[in-house]
């Protein structure tokens, strides 16, 4: 049975969750704090069912059940029927905590709330809510309709049958749903970040071309992506701030972003994004 999903933040992450969440029957209320960022979200996931009816994954009548099944509001009030709300906001603390104070007062007391947090404390979050025991993470990758895992987050406050209802809801999504205790990076960021940074590491100490450590990870060590182009596509300045956010998260330096990555950020050379990184590229 499908169920009324809310999610508040309409950007590339929010939309894409609430284009998985359409595919897998489920109704989507879609939430922004701008309206302009609100019509540009909706846009993003009407274009992403039109991708998939082009790709043949989808029929043309299920992409129109799905846009039926879509609708917006201009607040959070506008998420009082709703099973489930999904964070995607923008990463920063006091904002996540106050909406999530906010969800608890608007929401049904049996709904869960879920956030998308890459590196922001999910028990934080929780205790904010003053609803703990029914929130967790739901950690999407990008672009979320393409990536198969969620991290289903949990914390020691969460409620078994909250969090047990989470991971059925991301299994549901056709999602591989891994279970992940609440701790800096979770999971792939937690292995991911600091593997990064030692490419750039081995990067600045050995000399070699950007381009042959890239084919060389690639060649000997099956990664559909080189490390250094890898960076350059999820940006510079995120991977300086997920690295900086697990070295706090977890009081160890060794986790720190390397030297080269904070040059570069500095320069505003982040990689696809402005057109230069370790390669260079098109402008966007
Ligand atoms: N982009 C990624 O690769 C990625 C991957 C996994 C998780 N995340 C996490 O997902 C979250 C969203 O990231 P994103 O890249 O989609 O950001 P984004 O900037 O593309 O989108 C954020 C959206 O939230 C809206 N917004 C901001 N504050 C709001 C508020 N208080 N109420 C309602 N709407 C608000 C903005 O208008 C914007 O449309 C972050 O927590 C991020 O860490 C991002």
């Amino acid at each position: 049975m499908g169920m009324t999903v809310g999610i508040v933040g309409l950007g590339t992450m929010g939309a894409g969750i609430a284009q998985v969440c359409l595919e897998a029957g489920h109704a989507v209320v879609g939430v922004d704090g701008s309206a302009e960022a609100r019509a540009r979200g909706l846009e993003t996931v009407a274009r992403g069912l039109d991708r998939r009816v082009d790709k043949g994954r989808l029929e043309a009548d299920a992409r129109d059940a799905a846009l039926a099944r879509l609708t917006a509001a201009e607040a959070v009030a506008g998420l009082a029927e709703c099973d489930l709300v999904v964070e995607a906001i923008a990463e920063l603390p006091e904002a996540k905590h106050a909406l999530f104070a906010e969800l608890a007062t608007v929401t049904r007391p049996d709904a869960i709330l879920a956030t998308n947090t890459s590196a922001i404390s999910v028990t934080g979050i929780a205790e904010a809510s003053g609803r703990p025991g029914r929130v967790v993470g739901l950690h999407f990758f990008n672009p979320a309709p393409v990536m198969p895992l969620v991290e289903v987050v949990r914390t020691a406050l969460v409620e078994d049958e909250a969090y047990a209802a989470a991971l059925a809801f991301a299994e549901g999504l056709g999602k591989e749903a891994v279970p992940c205790p609440d701790t800096p990076g979770f999971i792939v960021n937690r292995i991911l970040v600091p593997m990064l940074n030692d490419a750039v590491r081995a990067l600045a100490e050995t000399g070699a071309d950007p381009a042959d450590v890239d084919r060389a990870m690639k060649a000997g060590a099956g990664w559909p992506m080189g490390p250094l182009a890898l960076i350059d596509l999820i940006g510079v300045d995120v991977q300086v701030h997920a690295s900086e956010a697990i070295a706090a998260g977890l009081g160890d330096a060794a986790y720190a972003p390397h030297p080269l990555l904070l040059e570069m950020l500095a320069e505003g050379r982040l990689g696809r994004k402005t057109g230069h990184g370790f390669h260079d590229y098109a402008r966007p």
